[in-house]
């Protein structure tokens, strides 16, 4: 049997954790697939006291994950610590300068320096692996580098934070305010620390910006997504969305248009039918379009131990195997400048503006509509309450930049009260 692949784990938290209960339970299948044993030879976490359930007296310890990077007796680094500056970043470059491969699972660390991370890797003749960064258990850079590599992509779309669509999903099933179910996802542990990163829609970005660098061989361009949270989503939302056949998801879409790359991660409306819009709780669903494959729908855990170590040791036995693909699928110095375009496809909208309960209000505001160059298809009014008269209003095909100027427009008469929500009926 060759020489076996040493793995330095930088990080024994959730997914560390999880990557040695693979190697450890599947020690001989693995070294069968991969065609030599792969073993952890040495392993960094802030706290060598912690206990972590779980034997880790066979691994050398380090207080530094940057001299675990350096260690002679480590051929690979797999960073699970996570954070975009500071020790991941650290033991990355420390790894890529001593010509080490790292496999990781930090969307954040890639989303901010990925180009130049990537650039580093080649020029040292080594590669990143990060399959666990993006939707999870879901081996969705594989399928776009490997078994897609034949298409052109067209579009990119995907349900990639579980905490948000948990969020949604309950917030429609028990008819509850967003805020009392942000505060039981919270008691459950199942927002980040820094909650903005879940429902501010900023760590589904990471992962879109990824993505579509893979997808339409731009370099990571996350500063270029159009990015909008879920906290402004009412249950009236939901369930006025519901009676006309569509579910509200924090949905990403990436896709290459006529005036560059437009990304977004904003709540959208999908058809109930679709498989968007059947996916519910935690899950996450990433849906890829190609030239010659049409339309690919992967469905999966986003996150949690087992998933995410899953695709972490995906990557470390392609390593094992010499199988050594460029970072985003094509040399990092071919990648091309990334041309942003903000919402450039025009689409359908859902609008829910509250008007005064007076003649004419209705009137008034259509006509806004209307010279904004924004046609209306459908429109619904619900029963009245407080003097006001909700009005629904599904909307022909139209650019974000038409819908803003015509709310802007709508909010300056006198007819509207408080803030209308607009949000797109995505094409699924
Ligand atoms: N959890 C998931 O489901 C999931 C899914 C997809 C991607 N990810 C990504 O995977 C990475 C790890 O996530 P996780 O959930 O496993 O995190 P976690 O449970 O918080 O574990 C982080 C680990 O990193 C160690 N660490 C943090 N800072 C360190 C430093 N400066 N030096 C040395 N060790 C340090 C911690 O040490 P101590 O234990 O001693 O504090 C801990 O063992 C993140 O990039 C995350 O975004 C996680």
């Amino acid at each position: 049997m060759p020489a076996p692949l040493r793995i330095g784990l930088a990080g024994l938290g959730t997914v560390g954790i999880g990557v040695i209960e693979i190697i450890q339970n599947h020690a001989e299948m693995i070294a069968m697939r991969a065609g030599r044993p792969i073993i952890i030879t040495a392993i960094s976490a802030r706290d060598p006291k912690r206990d972590r359930g779980i034997d880790l007296s066979g691994f050398a310890w380090e207080d530094d994950p940057v001299a675990l990077a350096r260690r002679d007796d480590v051929d690979i680094l797999v960073e699970v610590m996570g954070g975009h500056e500071g020790a991941a970043r650290a033991a990355t470059e420390a790894a890529l300068e001593a010509g080490k491969d790292v496999v990781t699972a930090n969307k954040a660390l890639l989303a901010h320096y990925g180009q130049a991370l990537a650039e580093k890797a080649e020029a040292a003749g080594c590669t990143i692996r990060f399959e666990a960064a993006v939707a999870g258990g879901i081996p969705i850079i594989k399928s776009l580098t490997e078994g897609l590599a034949g298409n052109s992509i067209r579009r990119v779309m995907g349900v990639m934070n579980g905490t948000c669509n948990y969020i949604l999903t309950r917030m429609e099933d028990a008819g509850l305010p967003y805020e009392m179910v942000f505060e039981e996802a919270r008691a459950l542990g199942y927002l980040e620390a820094d909650p903005n990163l879940d429902v501010g829609g900023i760590d589904a970005s990471h992962k879109l910006s990824l993505l579509s660098s893979i997808a339409f061989g731009t370099k990571v361009a996350f500063d270029g997504i159009e990015m909008e949270g879920i906290g402004a989503i009412s249950v009236d939302d939901i369930q006025r969305a519901g009676d006309m056949g569509y579910r509200i998801k924090l949905l990403g879409v990436a896709q290459m248009t006529g005036r560059g790359l437009e990304q977004r991660m904003t709540p959208c409306l999908v058809p109930q039918d679709s498989p968007l819009g059947q996916l519910s709780g935690g899950t996450n669903m990433v849906v890829v379009e190609g030239d010659a494959v049409g339309q690919i729908v992967l469905r999966g855990a986003g996150a949690g131990r087992g998933p995410t170590a899953s695709a972490v040791m995906g990557d470390v036995i392609d390593l094992a195997r010499g199988i050594r693909t460029p970072v985003f699928g094509i040399p990092a110095t071919k990648l091309a400048e990334t041309v942003s375009a903000h919402s450039a496809a025009p689409s359908a909208w859902y609008l829910r503006i509250r008007l005064v309960d007076k003649p004419g209000a209705l009137a008034k505001v259509a006509t806004k509509l209307g010279d904004a160059g924004v046609s209306i298809n459908r429109m619904r009014q619900y029963g009245h309450s407080d003097g006001d008269a909700p009005v629904l209003i599904v909307t022909h095909k139209a650019t974000r930049d038409d819908i803003l100027t015509a709310m802007a427009a709508a909010r300056a008469t006198n007819v509207v009260v408080g803030e209308p929500v607009a949000l797109r009926i995505e094409d699924v």
